[in-house]
C-alpha cells in the first residue's frame, strides 16, 4: 500500500526556497515514528534539502532506519543501490519496483516535494496529513485533492504556545473512499 504523508498550511503550502518554512518538532517525531522502518520515495529536491539538515554523515542516506528511494533524473547510476539502503531511481515504476523489494513495505511512504506528492497522488490509499492551522507564504504546494474521495480515519488537535503567540495544528488521517466499500 502506497501512503503520502505531508505537512502543509491551510493553504495548502508545503516549502519555500527549498525548505519547510515551520519547525515543530513533535511532528517531526511523529513522522519518525510512522515512517520509521518502511520505504521512502522521495524527490531529489527534497533528499537533498534534509542531507543539508543533518548534523552527522549518514554516508549519503537521508532518513536513517528506512529504504531510502531517490527520483531523479540527474543523479547518475539509475539503479544504484549503495551499502546502506539508498537508491537512485529515474522513474515512478521504479521507484514503486525498489520499494515493494524493501522490508516493511506492505506500507510505502511518499513523502514529497511537490514533484513527487503529484506524481504518485492519483495511487496513494492513505493521507497523512499535518495540518498547521494558518496560512503561511511559501512556493510549493500540496496536491489540491477532492475532500470527498476520502474518508477520514482520524483527528487530532494540538496547540504550542510560542512566545506570546498560540500556533495551532491538527494530525488528520484519511483513506480513499473505495477502500471502504
Ligand atoms: N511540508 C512537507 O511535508 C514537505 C515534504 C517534502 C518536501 N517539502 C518541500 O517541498 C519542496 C521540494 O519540492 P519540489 O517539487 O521542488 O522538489 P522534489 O519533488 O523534492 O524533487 C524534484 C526533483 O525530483 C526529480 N523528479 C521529479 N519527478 C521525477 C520523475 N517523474 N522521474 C524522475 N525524477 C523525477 C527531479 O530530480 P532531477 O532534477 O535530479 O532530475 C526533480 O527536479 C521543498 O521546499 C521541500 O522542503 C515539504
Amino acid at each position: 500500500m502506497l501512503s503520502i504523508i505531508v505537512a502543509k498550511s491551510r493553504n495548502n503550502v508545503i516549502g519555500k526556497n527549498g525548505d519547510i518554512p515551520w519547525h515543530i518538532s513533535e511532528d517531526l517525531i511523529r513522522f519518525r515514528n510512522i515512517t520509521i522502518g518502511h520505504p521512502v520515495i522521495m524527490g531529489r529536491s527534497t533528499y537533498e534539502s534534509i542531507l543539508k539538515k543533518s548534523k552527522k554523515d549518514k554516508g549519503g542516506l537521508a532518513l536513517e532506519g528506512r529504504t531510502n528511494i531517490v527520483l531523479t533524473k540527474t543523479i547518475k547510476n539509475s539503479f544504484l543501490k549503495t551499502d546502506n539502503n539508498l537508491f537512485f531511481v529515474d522513474s515512478k515504476d521504479k521507484a514503486r519496483q525498489v520499494a515493494e523489494k524493501s522490508i516493511e513495505s506492505e506500507e510505502i511512504f511518499v513523502i514529497g516535494g511537490e514533484s513527487i506528492y503529484k506524481l504518485f497522488f492519483s495511487d496513494v490509499s492513505k493521507l497523512y496529513i499535518t495540518e498547521i492551522e494558518e496560512n503561511i507564504e511559501g512556493d510549493k504546494y500540496f496536491v489540491d485533492f477532492n475532500i470527498s474521495d476520502w474518508v477520514l480515519e482520524s483527528i487530532e488537535f494540538r496547540v504550542v504556545k510560542f512566545k506570546s503567540m498560540y500556533l495551532k495544528w491538527k494530525y488528520v488521517t484519511y483513506v480513499k473512499n473505495n477502500l471502504h466499500l
